[in-house]
C-alpha cells in the first residue's frame, strides 16, 4: 500500500515532539519554506504556537531522517475540545514517501490523547491532501472529528 513506509533503501522517518522553543522556531522556518507563500519565524503564527509551548508540545511534531529534520506538523489547542493544525510541510526531496500522512496521523493521535475532539485547519493550498484523510470543509475551515483515545500507559 502506498505511503506507509519509506521506499527500499531509504531510512525510516522518526516523528517526535520538538524539544525546545528554539527547535520549534527552526522547524517553523523549514515547514514555512515549503508553503506556496513562504513563512518565516517572524510570522505571527509562530508566536501563536510558541504561546502554547510547552502545554501543547505533544502537538508540535518534527519528522527526522537520520537525525535531520525533513518536515513537521504544528498544532495547538484553541480550547478544551478543539485544536488547530497551523502548518504541515515536508521538504521537497522527501515528499511522496508517506511522511505527510504519518505526521498528520501522529498529530491527530496526540490530540485525541489530550482530549481534543475536533482538528481544524485552514487549507487552501493542499485541499486534495486533507480530503482523503477524513477532513471536510465546514464554513471556511477544514475539520475532522477525532476518536477518543486513552492516554498512553507508561
Ligand atoms: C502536503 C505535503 C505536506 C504532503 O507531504 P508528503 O510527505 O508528500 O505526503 P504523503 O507522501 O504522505 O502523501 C502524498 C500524497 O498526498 C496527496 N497530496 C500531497 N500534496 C497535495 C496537494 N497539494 N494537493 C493535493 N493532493 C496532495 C497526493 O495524493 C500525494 O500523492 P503523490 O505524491 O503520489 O502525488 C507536502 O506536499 C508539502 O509540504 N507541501 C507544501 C506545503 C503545503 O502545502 N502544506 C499544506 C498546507 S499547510
Amino acid at each position: 500500500m502506498k505511503g506507509n513506509s519509506a521506499p527500499r533503501g531509504l531510512a525510516e522517518p522518526v516523528i517526535r515532539p520538538v524539544q525546545s522553543l528554539d527547535e520549534l522556531s527552526e522547524l517553523f522556518d523549514l515547514v514555512g519554506a515549503q508553503l506556496p507563500t513562504r513563512l518565516t519565524r517572524v510570522d505571527h503564527r509562530l508566536a501563536e504556537l510558541a504561546q502554547h509551548f510547552p502545554d501543547d508540545q505533544p502537538l508540535m511534531l518534527v519528522a527526522t531522517i537520520e537525525g535531520k529534520p525533513v518536515g513537521g506538523a504544528l498544532a495547538f489547542r484553541r480550547n478544551a475540545e478543539g485544536a488547530t493544525l497551523r502548518v504541515v510541510g515536508v521538504s521537497e526531496e522527501h515528499r511522496s514517501q508517506g511522511i505527510g500522512h504519518r505526521l498528520l496521523k501522529a498529530v491527530e493521535d496526540a490530540a485525541a490523547v489530550l482530549g481534543v475532539r475536533t482538528m481544524s485547519l485552514g487549507a487552501d493550498e493542499a485541499r486534495g491532501f486533507y480530503g482523503p484523510l477524513g477532513y471536510s470543509q465546514i464554513g471556511g475551515e477544514w475539520q475532522k472529528a477525532l476518536r477518543r483515545r486513552a492516554p498512553r500507559q507508561h
